[in-house]
């Protein structure tokens, strides 16, 4: 396999956009290819995630994209893993460079879904479930993990300011990002008397519906001759599945497929979790976060939620995570979410995070899961 590198990553501000859903992936895809310096010439593939893209009235968005920048002759696919949709295209695009099928590809995640309302967002993104299972019988992604946190409640006796410090973390993390949705602090006060949306998750447990579009550009290192940001080394690439239904599972207490992806990822680095100097995790719900820095082995189970009230996972404390304010405030445009995780890793290594730089940048973790589990990808990045 070649060393692949990630030489461009951009994003516009996640939130409301007024741009098509194709204009902005075309202006990001444009902004990371600047950014690394290449002739759009030199892209070999062009991966696209989107989930929605009925609800912006277009699909087929690649050669659209690739039209917009002047290489139309492209070939370009849509990759569809819910909420890991851009984590699976980065995935795809480290295994053509890797294998020598390209020398350079793009990557470009968008949603945009600020043309419905929550009622029937919440039902868009609810087929992600199993339809005749779950969705058919009332489930919804809140509702489902509300479930999760309802076990782990029960399970480890947690309080409700152990995951309100996640979420008073990610906001003033949030609050420090241009890209965010939501920019502005919240205090436990605050997220203790937010409205019940599922119980036992409140209003600031939960992700927003977010638009949005982010991009990354990967190459082979050995097709790179004078890199003009600092590249991030791609260490691992790794997906793995589990059961979909939360009927047929023997253990809510975590998500296998981030197990398998984690365990795959470091060995794939040579890592340990004690090597990872920061990390972004899939945090659609404060749950979620909890869940995945157990599961991919930073914290013993049923201790996560207890770090975050303890400050370990603040932008100075031992794991910082998180630091572009996470799903929970950056905001979850679905098919954007796995690319825009790389943006901010991009960002902190190139000193372009001002305001809310991590303390050390030597390798970093991006966890991106799609629905409750189906899907996992765990990227591992690491410095020349
Ligand atoms: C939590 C949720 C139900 C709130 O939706 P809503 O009640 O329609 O909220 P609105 O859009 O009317 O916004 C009301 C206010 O709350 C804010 N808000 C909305 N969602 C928010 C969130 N998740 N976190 C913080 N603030 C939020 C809005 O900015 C708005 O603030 P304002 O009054 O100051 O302008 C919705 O955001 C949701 O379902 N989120 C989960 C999305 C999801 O399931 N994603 C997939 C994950 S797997």
């Amino acid at each position: 396999m070649r060393e692949v590198w990630v030489l461009g990553a951009a994003s516009n501000r996640f939130g409301k956009m007024a741009e098509t859903a194709r204009e902005a992936a075309t202006r990001v895809s444009w902004e990371a290819i600047h950014q690394a310096g290449i002739d759009p010439k030199a892209i070999g593939h062009t991966f696209v995630a989107n989930c929605f893209g009925v609800a912006d009235h277009q699909a087929h968005l690649g050669p659209l994209i690739n039209q917009g920048l002047g290489i139309p002759e492209v070939p370009s696919v849509t990759l569809e893993s819910a909420c890991s949709s851009s984590s699976a295209a980065l995935h795809e695009a480290f295994v053509h460079v890797a294998g020598g099928f390209a020398d350079a590809a793009l990557v470009v995640g968008v949603e945009r879904l600020s043309t419905i309302d929550t009622l029937q967002a919440t039902s868009y993104f609810a087929i992600a479930a199993d339809y005749p299972f779950e969705t058919k019988n009332g489930a919804t992604f809140p509702g489902l993990y509300a479930t999760l946190a309802s076990a782990y409640r029960a399970a480890f006796r947690t309080t409700p300011e152990m995951f309100g410090a996640i979420a008073v973390k990610n906001h003033a993390n949030a609050a420090r990002n241009p890209h965010a949705h939501f920019q502005k602090e919240i205090t436990m006060e605050t997220y203790l008397a937010s409205p019940v949306i599922a119980s036992p998750l409140r209003l600031y447990d939960c992700c927003p519906f977010s638009d949005g579009a982010a991009a990354v550009v990967v190459a082979a290192k050995e097709s790179v001759r004078s890199p003009v940001t600092e590249p991030l080394v791609v260490r691992a690439s790794a997906r793995a599945g589990a059961v979909t239904d939360m009927h047929d599972r023997t253990d809510l207490l975590g998500l296998p497929s981030t197990r398998r992806a984690a365990e795959l990822a470091f060995r794939q680095a040579h890592l340990t979790p004690r090597e990872i100097d920061f990390a972004e995790v899939h945090d659609c719900f404060t749950i979620a976060e909890a869940l995945a820095l157990e599961d991919l082995g930073f914290y013993p189970k049923g201790t996560a939620a207890q770090a975050s009230l303890d400050g370990a996972t603040a932008r100075d404390g031992t794991l910082p995570v998180n630091p572009s304010g996470g799903l929970k405030a950056k905001g979850h445009p679905i098919g954007a979410t796995g690319a825009a995780q790389v943006v901010e890793i991009f960002e902190q290594v190139n000193g372009l995070a001002r305001g809310r730089e991590v303390p050390r940048t030597g390798t970093a973790l991006a966890h991106n899961v799609g629905a409750t589990g189906g899907s996992c990808s765990v990227h591992i990045f690491g410095r020349r």
